[in-house]
């Protein structure tokens, strides 16, 4: 591709950006310093189309900052106090750009058109069967082979503590109807948070499900099963052997799925039970006790070592608390090597497989509506 082309599809993109904040309109909270600053920007990387990708920094007052690329909206770093105020790397991720082009673990990245999974790759709205790209099994993933982490979104600097990027996913774009423009807004808050605010418009009704793929350790470094977890929900959503809901809302009493009261991650992930057979550990969708549509508290994890403590605060109906059982070793950044459990992840989102569990809350997004959501993580010590 000759260098014209490039900066035309560069120029057509921060186009559809502008036009996209037009349809949607722009977020209700502005970011946190309203000053004409931005974040600083680098260039990192550029694609294997030849497109080039930044890297921006975003921080706080205290020097909370997170480090955010705008191919697949990765957060490439992220670095908060210990107890003894010494900040910390607590995200998994790679140190250059190629490495986040090899086949995905999804560290850090915004995860679209549709987060988790949907069973048979297949779905069917208003009487048209949708057939998908199986990319896990017998299921898709993720979005499909090429979802939102695997795209170049357009940026737009907000301010030093904000960045604002926008993907606009073409009618039928790995299966799924309508073009979908959707925006996503992160702001590093003085209250040492990392907000991610998310907004999407559609051109026919599909099917939406968002979220982040932030892999944490809250050490920075080896596993994660001395970290206590509470996860604030009276339920969650059994799996089958291929990890899809079976439709029921099972109660976690009595289960290794109880973190109603913080308990460590590792204190019963071994016990012989089926659905951690099938999650290879956890890897489940709990079901959030909420209140309301606002931002509610659906988790909070502690690290006993670093004394860093991560909150959860989400609009989102779902949790999808993932513990690294995938992760083999083979995969390394940042000085580390990914073993087994060596991060988790807390993806807020709707259920999986929602398009084909008519008694799960809607992931249907029409013309007439917006998708909106919110989540926080939230540090102290
Ligand atoms: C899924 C895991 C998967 C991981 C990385 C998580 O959201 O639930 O099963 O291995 O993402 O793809």
């Amino acid at each position: 591709m000759d260098e014209t082309h490039i900066m035309d599809k560069q120029r057509r993109r921060i186009l559809e950006g502008s036009l996209a904040l037009g349809v949607l309109g722009t977020f209700g909270c502005s970011a946190e310093k309203d000053t004409v600053a931005a974040a600083t920007k680098t260039e990192w990387g550029k694609t294997r189309d030849g497109e080039f990708v930044d890297i921006f920094t975003l921080k706080n007052a205290t020097g909370v900052e997170a480090r955010i690329i705008n191919y697949g909206g990765i957060v490439v770093s992220l670095k908060v106090p210990d107890r003894t105020g010494a900040m910390g790397d607590i995200v998994a991720g790679f140190d250059s750009f190629d490495d986040y082009l090899k086949p995905p673990p999804y560290f850090g990245a915004l995860i679209g058109r549709y987060g988790n999974r949907i069973g048979g790759a297949h779905f069917s709205l208003n009487g048209v069967e949708y057939k998908l790209p199986k990319n896990d099994g017998e299921n898709t993933l993720h979005g499909g082979l090429r979802g939102f982490d695997k795209r170049v979104w357009s940026a737009k600097e907000i301010s030093p503590q904000a960045l604002e990027l926008t993907y606009v996913s073409k009618d039928g774009e790995e299966g799924f109807p309508g073009t979908l423009t959707a925006t996503v807004r992160y702001t590093v808050t003085d209250a040492n948070e990392l907000k991610i605010e998310y907004l999407a418009a559609t051109d026919k009704d599909t099917v939406v499900n968002l979220t982040h793929h932030g892999y944490f350790n809250l050490a920075g470094d080896g596993d994660i099963l001395s970290h206590e977890a509470m996860i604030n929900a009276d339920r969650f959503t059994p799996i089958d052997k291929g990890l899809i809901p079976t439709g029921d809302l099972k109660s976690v009493a009595g289960t290794p799925f109880d973190f109603r009261t913080a308990k460590a991650i590792g204190s019963r992930i071994e016990e012989k039970d089926e659905q951690l057979a099938f999650g290879r550990g956890y890897d489940h969708n709990w079901v959030l006790n909420r209140t309301g549509a606002g931002l509610e508290l659906a988790a909070r994890v502690t690290d006993p070592r670093s004394g860093r403590i991560m909150e959860v605060w989400t609009t989102e109906p779902g949790l999808q608390f993932y513990t690294g059982n995938f992760l083999d070793g083979s995969l390394k950044g940042k000085g580390k090597t990914y073993t087994r459990r060596s991060a988790f992840c807390m993806e807020t989102q709707h259920f999986p497989d929602s398009p084909n569990k008519p008694s799960f809350p809607t992931t249907l997004l029409k013309p007439s509506d917006r998708y909106q959501t919110t989540t926080v993580y939230k540090f102290s010590k």
